[in-house]
């Protein structure tokens, strides 16, 4: 089975900015949650070109437009990989095969009688590239924008859409699916008790000319919606390619609230104009708000992905963002709400019970999992499997309608269960007397069994927690267990599996220390402290020493004496440390350093460190520590 995921493309007149990294992680979210059911999978994103909006922002850069189109489209493009997203075509609509398409549907409508050429005079909002009825603006003004609407008038050409009105009444109500949730189909549906109209679909190359030319009246572009939405077909090589005959039946897509009425009204009356079967589903969310407010780039709250992701961590941010919008609603951005969920359903509830499981694992069992009697499993098991088999039927149900956050709430009640499975089962006491050790086994088998169900669960929204999770329960990296027909096996990590000692999944995050605070990365004072013999040798293997490669080094904004280091520590993290004033950024790059890994993250002018790297505190400065030959990052100091 195939199943087909899209993006709105967006508008090349801004940066990135959270409200795309939100549709497009969804859109990666459900693509690798259909890949765990074996679902040969397609998942296009992409940028809208052409219109007066962009023409205006480029004349705003002093840019051509098509250098500017480039340079935008350039960077949506290369921060997708970033968030671990990957699309399989990132499509423009100035690629030529889009446009080739675009010309072609035009010519078929047109030669189908349902273009025509008339004068008209409307409302119209360059925002929205769309005229307004009376009806649709909030005291004379459009509801997106905010800003009047102009009369223009003019001749164009104009798509017969009110043919198309009561096939599409019937559509969706034979279809109760077809639009959601349902108060979107709801919403689609009062559109569609006052009568549609037609569609405007040209603009006079006398008023703009980047744009698509009309193939039967070179003195007309393109409407930019009539271009636009045809990227999802010529993305799949309509009307001939392999892709579209495999992929355009399992149509997905998805949206915000804000471009409802072009995909619920226009785009199903263009295909079904155009001879085009209708796709699936149309998925529509609410919109981000940050800290109540709407995200403009005038209120100065524009959230950059980026610097989300450098601070609290790429899956933090994707589990945030999936956790804490309910799809379909508005949901509210901030960073405090963040840390919390970071803190109580990261770092607490799933760090904790993974890093409980394995140490125990380590503590009674020297870090080999145990043989087991069924017999024995069956009777002194934690009872979770059907637990685990309710929670993979939520899961999945939720997953295939887009109630994300419903899945991971699921996967979260399940995780507390084991948690005060733990508690209750009380492993320490069994493990007290021998008689109780079989149970100890069992027990220990259970939790396994949990995890490493959790760590398939999670994979579609925290795909690299769930290869950590995956490394540290001992599986093969080389055969990831993200199948789910295979997780509902329920099936325990092997006996003999060695797990390796376990890492902090999510260090909590403490609130902001003194900024340029001597605790994560200030290398000590300069005066040697008197050297008092109190520590033991168990309290010094607390410390995890490792041997880091520097990635690359750049100075901390606002922090004279601060660098910020990407390192190699066998994975990759972030660390500040005060040593900007001793050592330029460029000299690090490449240089082997020795950092204390498993030290609690602190935040530091707005960067999270990772750890804190070690340097000899001179009076000169500090002097980097490290190692005396190149040897592997990660290496652990003994
Ligand atoms: N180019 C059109 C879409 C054409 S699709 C054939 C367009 N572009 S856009 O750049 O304005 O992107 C709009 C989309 O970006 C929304 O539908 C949504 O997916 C995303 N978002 C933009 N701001 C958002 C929020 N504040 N919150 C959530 N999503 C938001 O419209």
């Amino acid at each position: 089975m195939a199943f087909y995921i899209t993006t709105p493309i967006y508008y090349v007149n801004a940066r990135p900015h959270l409200g795309h990294a939100y549709t497009t992680i969804v859109a990666d979210v459900v693509r690798r949650f259909h890949t765990m059911r074996d679902r040969e999978t397609f998942f296009l994103t992409g940028t809208d070109e052409h219109g007066d909006k962009v023409v205006q922002a480029a004349q705003q850069q002093g840019q051509a437009p098509r250098d500017y189109v480039d340079a935008i489209s350039r960077l949506f493009r290369e921060l997708w990989p970033e968030l671990n997203v990957r699309p399989d075509r990132f499509i423009r609509t100035t690629d030529p095969d889009h446009t080739a398409v675009v010309t072609r549907v035009l010519q078929k409508i047109h030669a189908a009688g349902d273009i025509y050429f008339s004068e008209y005079e409307g409302l119209y909002c360059f925002g929205c590239e769309r005229f307004y009825t009376e009806r649709e603006l909030q005291e004379g003004r459009c509801p997106i924008h905010e800003s009047e609407p102009e009369l223009i008038r003019e001749s164009n050409y104009f798509f017969r859409m009110s043919r198309y009105q009561e096939w599409l009444i019937e559509h969706i109500r034979r279809h109760p699916d077809f639009i959601r949730p349902e108060r979107y189909r709801n919403e689609v549906l009062a559109f569609l008790r006052e009568p549609l109209g037609d569609l405007c679909i040209s603009r006079p190359t006398s008023r703009l000319t980047w744009g698509i030319p009309l193939p039967f009246d070179e003195r007309y572009v393109t409407y930019v919606w009539f271009d636009a939405l045809l990227n999802y077909v010529s993305a799949l090589g309509y009307p001939d390619g392999e892709l579209f005959r495999r992929f355009w039946p399992a149509a997905q897509h998805i949206v915000a609230k804000d471009i409802l009425k072009p995909h619920g009204i226009y785009w199903p009356c263009m295909l079904k104009a155009a001879g085009i079967p209708l796709y699936r589903h149309l998925n529509v969310h609410g919109y981000w708000n940050i800290e109540q407010r709407k995200m403009s780039k005038s209120l100065g709250n524009v959230i950059e992905p980026l610097d989300m992701r450098n601070v609290y961590g790429l899956d933090a941010f994707r589990y945030f963002l999936i956790r804490e919008m309910t799809f379909g609603l508005d949901a509210n951005f901030s960073e405090s709400a963040m840390v919390q969920r970071i803190n109580s359903d990261l770092a607490n509830d799933l760090g904790n019970l993974f890093s409980r499981v394995v140490a125990m694992a380590h503590k009674y069992f020297d870090g080999v999992v145990p043989e087991l009697d069924p017999e024995v499993g069956r009777q002194f098991g934690l009872g979770l499997g059907p637990e685990a088999r309710r929670t993979i039927e939520v899961y999945e149900r939720a997953m295939e309608l887009f109630e994300l956050h419903r899945a991971l709430a699921a996967v979260w009640e399940f995780i507390g269960r084991m948690n005060r499975a733990v508690d209750i089962a009380a492993p320490w006491e069994l493990a007290k007397k021998k008689s109780t050790h079989r149970q100890l086994e069992a027990v220990m088998h259970s939790l396994l069994k949990g995890l490493r169900l959790i760590s398939g669960l999670i994979y579609p929204v925290m795909p690299d927690t769930a290869a950590r999770m995956q490394k540290h329960l001992g599986l093969d990296p080389e055969a990831p267990f993200y199948d789910l027909p295979e997780l509902k096996r329920w099936i325990s990590v092997p006996a003999g599996t060695a797990l390796p000692k376990t890492v902090m999944l999510f260090p909590r995050i403490e609130s902001a220390p003194a900024p340029e605070a001597a605790a994560a990365g200030a290398p000590p004072p300069a005066a040697a402290p008197a050297i008092k013999p109190e520590m033991t040798i168990e309290d010094f293997q607390r410390i995890d020493l490792r041997v880091a490669t520097v990635l690359s080094a750049a100075p901390v904004p606002k922090a004279k004496k601060l660098l910020r280091l990407e390192i190699d520590l066998g994975e990759r993290r972030t660390i500040v440390a005060g040593i900007a004033e001793h050592y330029a950024p460029e000299s690090l790059v490449g240089r082997q350093i020795v950092v204390i890994a498993n030290l609690r993250p602190a935040k530091l002018m707005g960067v999270l460190s990772q750890g804190m790297l070690l340097a000899a505190g001179t009076e000169a400065g500090p002097v980097l520590i490290g190692p005396d030959a190149a040897v592997p990052p990660g290496s652990a100091l003994r």
